[in-house]
């Protein structure tokens, strides 16, 4: 495979996680119960939102690289629940999954200084979001 293609392709996953993770959000921003409904509700609505400048971000990208941005969200389901501890457990899940999608798109970045810098302000992105909620769960 080319090193463009494999990283439109590795853009392309990257871009369906973050479609994927505003649903997810979004859905368990509307379903949250009980008292923590108070700080979690507001805190996946930030996190919805940050996944659509993200998911911006990445097709803004494969657009310069002259890709096809996918349009369909990640195929992986989202998990419907209504005990926090359940969707922060999903949420670690898929925050640990961008880590890793963009963790493997820097390295194919080297010659791209612009797209490096972005890729790897959404990277600490991630990586801010699994220490998060490690100090939750
Ligand atoms: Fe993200």
């Amino acid at each position: 495979m080319k090193a463009t293609e494999e990283l439109i392709e590795r853009l392309n996953d990257a871009l369906a996680r973050e479609m994927r993770a505003q649903a997810m959000y979004a859905h368990y921003a509307a379903y949250v119960k009980g008292i923590h409904r108070m700080h979690l509700k507001p805190y996946f609505e930030n996190e919805a939102a940050e996944s659509v400048v993200h998911a911006q971000t990445v097709r803004n990208a494969l657009v310069r690289l002259g890709g096809v941005a996918v349009t369909e969200r990640h195929t992986e389901t989202i998990e419907h629940a209504t005990d926090y501890r359940i969707m922060l457990e999903e949420s670690l899940k898929t925050e640990r999954a961008a880590k890793e999608a963009y963790q493997g798109i820097l390295p194919l970045l080297k010659e791209d200084e612009e797209l490096y810098d972005a890729i790897e302000q959404i990277l600490f992105a991630e990586e801010r979001s699994v220490e998060e909620i490690l100090q939750v769960l």
